[in-house]
């Protein structure tokens, strides 16, 4: 891998997208390399994924305006697409991911966060999606996914106006969960992902899976989905070890550890 450095530590994976001299902008080697990277966590092992960027500048700067400025319609179809793809993989994958948020978060950057999980960010964050101001419409999923994380309105005039937000601004609303100083960020991801990995992980993984499916669906549907999912959990070690644990009153007891199982 030239652009991605890969990291286990206490059941928490980190992925870093390392093109700092470009500042991190994804061209297509860099989100060839993602996917294959998603595509080898051992999820045996890893509870939680943290996402940022390498330097102390930009979390990721866009996609790279340099391969994207002689495409073809088709071959912006589907440059579009490829990084579709990998974002919504990323944005279903079965554990939970944190994007750490450590400077420029703008166009394909801003888009590949709203992928995640939780964002929390660093001061000097800027977020926007630019891309009106370069001629195009935002194309990893930044039309689709910023009206569903902040308000409609608010996604039109920052799509349409193409300006860029500070980090307070950001957290206001409500596209970051905290905003940290810039050296606080990655333990406070690390905190977070250790908090998450604590926890009985199929419960984590299908509350996620509920939560996602049932945002794409009817209420009436999404509650059959989350009925599916609780019940789910009734055949776990975890549900019997942590209800059993409770009822003991025995507060030192922590949940076990099992392998997951496929849900
Ligand atoms: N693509 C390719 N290269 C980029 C890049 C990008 N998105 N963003 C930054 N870089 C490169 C610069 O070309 C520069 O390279 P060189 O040193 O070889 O010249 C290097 O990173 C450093 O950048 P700057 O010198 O511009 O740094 P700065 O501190 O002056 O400015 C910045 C920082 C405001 C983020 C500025 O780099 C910038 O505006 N970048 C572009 C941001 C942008 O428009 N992103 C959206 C891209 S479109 C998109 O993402 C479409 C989509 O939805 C799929």
């Amino acid at each position: 891998m030239e652009f991605i450095l890969y990291e286990v530590k206490d059941m928490v994976a980190t992925i870093t997208i390392n093109r700092p001299k470009a500042l991190n902008a994804l061209n297509s080697q860099v989100l060839e390399e993602l996917d294959a990277t998603l595509d080898a966590v051992d999820l045996n092992t890893v509870r939680c994924l943290i996402l940022t960027g390498a330097g102390d500048k930009s979390f990721v700067a866009g996609a790279d305006i340099g391969e994207m400025s002689t495409l073809t319609k088709a071959e912006g179809e589907a440059f579009g697409k490829k990084g579709n793809d990998v974002f919504r993989k990323l944005e279903t994958f079965p554990i939970p991911v944190i994007a750490a948020i450590n400077g420029f978060a703008l166009g394909g950057g801003c888009e590949i966060s709203m992928s995640c999980d939780i964002r929390i960010c660093s001061e000097n964050a800027v977020f926007g999606q630019p891309e009106a101001g370069l001629g195009i419409t935002p194309g990893f999923g930044g039309t689709q996914r910023l009206a569903r994380v902040v308000s409609v309105g608010m996604a039109k005039q920052l799509i349409y106006t193409a300006r860029n937000i500070k980090a307070d601004e950001a957290y206001r609303i409500g596209l970051v969960n905290a905003v940290y100083p810039a050296e606080e960020l990655i333990p406070q991801a690390e905190k977070l992902a250790v908090t998450i990995a604590k926890n009985a992980p199929i419960a984590v993984r299908n509350c996620k899976k509920a939560i996602n499916d049932g945002l794409q669906t009817d209420m009436d549907s999404a509650l059959v989905i989350e009925e599916k999912l609780f019940g789910d959990c009734f055949e776990t070690e975890d549900q019997k070890a942590g209800m059993g644990n409770f009822l003991e009153k025995d507060k030192e007891k922590k949940l076990k550890v099992v392998p997951f199982k496929n849900c």
